[in-house]
């Protein structure tokens, strides 16, 4: 048997092939299942058992040189076609795998096109702002515990630089900059100085909605949440507005859609509740307006503001936000389909 073999060895060295088909035949000539090598496997069932160990060995090898032999001659046939095909080697070769958007641009786009489709316009603005722009503008009082160390991450102290923890930053950009009717998104990044776990990171995304013109009213904000809502989980979402409090609005809300696991019967998801919690709005503050140069008296406006982690994960079930800035392959590429 080993005489078999070191024969097989030698003759494996000394095998050439014209082209691909060649190369091929030789892979199924020996390396397949009906082939040489594979026979002698079949053999070695009747080596002596103290012999095993070393014919064993020899026959990996013999496996091991005749794959990589093989695959040299199919490497060096396809070579030698494609250059004879007059073909671009400096192309980038195939297959070239494809990226996929990341769960939260998948996401951010379809917020942000369900609010286009109604008439809003994109609006971005400056990471790194300065106070005013941040909390000033947007009625937050000087002592207000959102611009503590614990939330804000200061860059610099005087004048106070800030990295954004919210866009209504931008909304304000825009006011000071146009007259209403306004109607934008402001999409974007924002920074806050929370510990890093499972369900909070120190970075997330945002998308905040401002709408300002003669006569908006609570209801056209309810009418347009309950929209977005329903294109957003589909059309039997329903919506339900509780009272809450931010600085910039008057009244203000949290909204709930129905939970869309289990159609608002109560699940492990929503906490048996049958709701979950996705954006906060209300009517701009007449303050806000005001330090913002525009009339309060004349006009009224709504705003809105969602996390696209919290929606990506309501709708794809994302169980750590981590997972959104880890840059794992195997978690992204889930989302090919999605795009
Ligand atoms: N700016 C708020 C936040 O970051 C969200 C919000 C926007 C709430 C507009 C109400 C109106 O949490």
């Amino acid at each position: 048997m080993l005489g078999k073999i070191k024969e097989l060895l030698e003759e494996i060295s000394h095998l050439q092939a014209a082209n691909a088909e060649e190369a091929e035949a030789l892979r199924i000539k020996y390396l397949s299942k009906k082939g040489s090598i594979n026979a002698l496997m079949d053999e070695f069932r009747t080596v002596p058992a103290e012999m095993k160990k070393e014919v064993g060995m020899k026959i990996n090898e013999l496996k091991n040189s005749a794959l990589e032999k093989i695959n040299q001659l199919k490497d060096a046939a396809q070579t030698q076609q494609v250059a004879g095909d007059d073909v671009d080697l400096t192309r980038t070769p195939y297959p070239v795998p494809l990226g996929t958007r990341h769960p939260l641009t998948i996401v951010k786009n379809e917020i942000v096109d369900i609010f286009s489709r109604l008439g809003f316009t994109l609006a971005e603005g400056p990471e790194v702002e300065d106070d005013w722009h941040v909390y000033s503008s947007m009625n937050f009082a000087d002592d207000h515990p959102a611009r503590d160390m614990q939330d804000t991450f200061f860059v610099e102290a005087k004048p106070e630089i800030v990295l954004r923890s919210h866009t209504s930053s931008v909304q304000a950009r825009v006011m000071e900059t146009s007259q209403p009717p306004i109607r934008v998104i402001c999409p974007g990044r924002v920074y806050r100085n929370e510990a890093i776990s499972a369900r909070a990171h120190c970075f997330f995304h945002q998308v905040e909605g401002l709408y300002i013109d003669k006569n908006v009213s609570f209801t056209d904000l309810k009418q347009i949440l309950l929209l977005f809502a329903q294109e957003m989980f589909g059309p039997d979402t329903q919506i339900r507005l509780r009272p809450s409090y931010f600085p910039f609005t008057e009244p203000s809300a949290e909204m709930d859609i129905s939970c869309h696991l289990c159609g608002g019967k109560g699940c492990s998801f929503c906490k048996h509740t049958g709701w979950v919690e996705i954006l906060g709005c209300g009517m701009v503050d007449p303050a806000v307006l005001e330090a913002n140069g525009i009339d309060s008296k004349q006009y009224t406006g709504y705003a809105f503001g969602m996390g696209v982690e919290r929606i990506t994960n309501l709708k794809y079930q994302v169980k750590d936000l981590r997972m959104f800035s880890e840059n794992d392959k195997r978690f992204l590429q889930e989302f090919t389909a999605a795009n």
